[in-house]
């Protein structure tokens, strides 16, 4: 699924960064050489990130 339509980011790379410790959706995007561009995207890519942060501390 893509969290990204203007910059074509999926859940997974977003999801990997989070569990790699990037803290927001703006440097995840700066790592797979983007930025946010409508913004229409951050409030689920920070949803995605936060899952992938609390899955990471469960685990364990
Ligand atoms: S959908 Fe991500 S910046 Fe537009």
């Amino acid at each position: 699924m893509y969290v990204c339509i203007c910059n074509r980011y999926r859940e997974r790379d977003i999801r990997d960064l989070a569990a790699g410790g990037a803290k927001s959706p703006e440097e995840a995007y700066s790592v797979l050489g983007g930025g946010p561009r409508c913004g229409r995207c951050l409030p689920l890519a920070r949803q995605v990130m936060d899952e992938a942060a609390a899955s990471e501390t469960t685990s364990r």
